[in-house]
């Protein structure tokens, strides 16, 4: 996700693109840059990493002149992040910039016949192919509205896309597919950006740029345009709420916000792997050769990523039959552990740079392992240090309490598992199609649980108050269990243990007394009567007793939540949303600061 902004007006540009693109740092951020149009010139300037390292360079914007200009900031897609790679993009002369946010699906065959066309390339991204698109139609047909319209119909994907035009110097052409861009208006000025914090310290009055629609930006003027080239009329919205909550999209905390965005994350996340119904890892580039000779899987991460690991360990096993053995980084690193060369060794990370995790994968690599990196920032230092990477598509997580991260791992998890399955002939094809079709429906099921978002906020107000909480369950549950109870630890700050079913009355179970709350997770059929047993041993010793199943069965609780039938081998990325939904109320209620909790950092660059 990144950050564009547009500025036209009496003052100097820079100083406010820099502004309004603090604003947009939540979108992600590796890197970025602002084009500002002076005369007939135009000045770029980017950076690698923060916004302030692009303000430093240019003396907070003082050091760039000129009264119209572009900006972005970069959260990786195409590219590894470097200057080179940042926005804004060019063409050959330097007459036609661009910022863009969003994925041009199409940008290789574009690119190839750009190439053809005689055209060269100097970055990695998107965006580059976008511009000089633009830049050809321009030349063709020296209209900058009929250079947009026909990037219109020959791009696939989604884009907010913002343009400057050197002999157009008063002037700033925008479009957007799929990807927000709103445009702000004052008497003598207009704005343009992906959402609405980046401009409210200097309007309030806002256009909502519809799919497909052009928009040219003047002094205090926009003026849209379909696709015909046909003025359209558009109607001003005044902004009455205040710009923290306008970050969070309306929600009160990062996590709230995040957890909502997981039906969008894991379809995202599945259609970068699934083509024509069949498990695709050509992006990760691992061969269906290596896929066969592999003897085993060692998985290693942290936390969360952990718990995802765990999960792997399961489905892999049954359904591929190759052994996999988790292990967590921190302590893997420094076990002198046995490995052989003929394993695949997997690492999972959020944010790519958990020192533990990164060690891990050193280890790994110095034994002669292959590597494979599950990770979420591109370019992060993991990513660029494994052979092979597969990219969750979550998107910035800034909430430190990792959900959709978690649940885009999820999918990555079971994709590996499918195509390995799949090449190693441990499932028949009708199975793997039947699970395909099982894991695209897992968008609409994790909806319809968020739907019903009230029934886990009034359980959390009756159990705010607990003192310890445990999460009981076998298999992939237990794997599910302790992903439930380290968000309620982490963000409620209420004591809470995973524990395999099983493992109860090996002692934890002195621990239950009256009131002592027992989460029992209940979805894997063959150990649903088992941890269903093992229930009723705790509330037998005063426990109150809370279920979440598929509510197929008949099971002990005195409060049932449900979610909708899914194949066992996935269930984790359904009954994990209503752990984190109760967790997040918790906390709510406690009064904590649910996005930053005390003593943790988003990203744990150090042992
Ligand atoms: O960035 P990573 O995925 O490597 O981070 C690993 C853990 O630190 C992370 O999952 C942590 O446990 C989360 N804050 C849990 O919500």
């Amino acid at each position: 996700m990144c950050g564009i902004v547009g500025y036209i007006g009496e003052k100097q540009a820079a100083p406010i693109l820099l502004e309004s693109l603090s604003k947009l740092e939540y979108r992600g951020y590796d890197s970025a840059g602002v084009a500002v149009l002076d005369g007939g010139d135009i000045n770029i300037v980017k950076a690698k990493g923060k916004l302030s390292c692009l303000a430093e360079k240019t003396d907070g914007g003082k050091n760039v002149a000129g009264t119209c200009g572009i900006g972005h900031t970069r959260w990786a897609t195409h590219g590894e992040p470097s200057e080179l790679n940042a926005h804004p993009h060019r063409n050959e002369g330097g007459t036609i910039v661009a910022v863009h946010n969003g994925i041009i699906e199409n940008y290789i065959q574009q690119k190839s016949k750009l190439t053809r066309l005689g055209y060269t390339f100097y970055s990695d991204t998107d965006t580059e192919v976008a511009t000089k698109i633009v830049d050809y139609y321009y030349k063709k047909y020296g209209d900058p509205l009929k250079a947009i319209s026909n990037f219109i119909l020959k791009v696939r994907g989604s884009y907010a896309l913002a343009v400057m035009f050197s002999d157009h110097p008063d002037e700033i052409y925008a479009v957007r597919k799929d990807n927000p861009m709103i445009i702000g208006v004052t008497e003598s000025e207009s704005f343009l950006a992906s959402d609405v914090p980046a401009i409210l310290n200097y309007t309030r009055k806002v256009y909502y740029v519809g799919n497909e629609e052009i928009v040219c930006l003047k002094k205090g003027q926009a003026d849209f345009f379909n696709l015909d080239g046909e003025k359209i009329q558009k109607q001003i919205s005044n902004i009455t709420w205040d710009a923290e909550k306008a970050e969070k999209g309306g929600y009160p905390h990062f996590m709230l916000k995040e957890i909502h965005e997981q039906p969008k994350v894991i379809s995202d996340t599945l259609n970068c792997f699934i083509k024509n119904g069949e498990i695709n890892l050509s992006e990760v580039g691992l061969t269906n050769k290596e896929i066969k000779k592999y003897s085993g899987i060692v998985i290693a991460a942290c936390g969360s990523a952990y718990h995802v690991g765990v999960v792997m360990q399961y489905v892999f096993e049954s359904l591929v039959r190759i052994p996999v053995r988790v292990e967590l980084a921190s302590e893997f690193r420094y076990r002198n552990p046995v490995m052989n060369k003929s394993q695949l060794f997997i690492v999972i990370s959020q944010s790519g740079e958990t020192a533990d995790s990164l060690a891990a994968l050193r280890l790994a690599k110095s034994a002669g392992l292959s590597t494979l990196a599950i990770v979420n920032v591109l370019g992060s230092t993991i990513a660029r240090e494994a052979n092979k990477v597969l990219y969750t598509k979550a998107g910035p997580e800034i909430s430190v309490a990792t959900t959709k991260a978690y649940s885009a791992q999820l999918i990555a998890g079971y994709v590996l598992a499918l195509r390995f399955a799949r090449v190693r002939k441990t499932a028949s094809k009708e199975e793997l199609k039947s699970l395909v079709a099982e894991l695209s429906g897992l968008p609409e099921k994790v909806q319809s649980i968020l739907d019903k978002k009230n029934s886990m906020q009034r359980f959390a107000s009756s159990m705010a108050g607990k003192k310890d909480v445990f999460f009981i369950g076998r298999g992939v549950d237990y794997a599910i269990c302790l992903e439930g109870s380290l968000k309620l630890k982490e963000i409620s700050y209420i004591h809470s243990e995973a524990y395999a079913a099983g493992e109860l009355k090996h002692g934890t179970i002195s621990l239950i007394e009256d009131g002592t709350l027992v989460i029992g997770v209940l979805t894997q059929p063959d150990t649903i009567e088992k941890t269903a047993s093992n229930l009723e041993e705790t509330k037998t010793r005063g426990a109150n007793v809370a279920t979440l199943s598929f509510g197929s069965r008949k099971i002990t609780g005195d409060v049932k939540f449900t979610i909708p039938q899914v194949n066992p081998y996935f269930a984790a990325s359904l009954a994990v949303v209503p752990l984190q939904l109760f967790a997040y109320y918790v906390s709510v209620l406690r009064g904590n600061d649910v996005d930053k909790p005390r003593n943790l950092a988003k990203s744990v660059t150090v042992e």
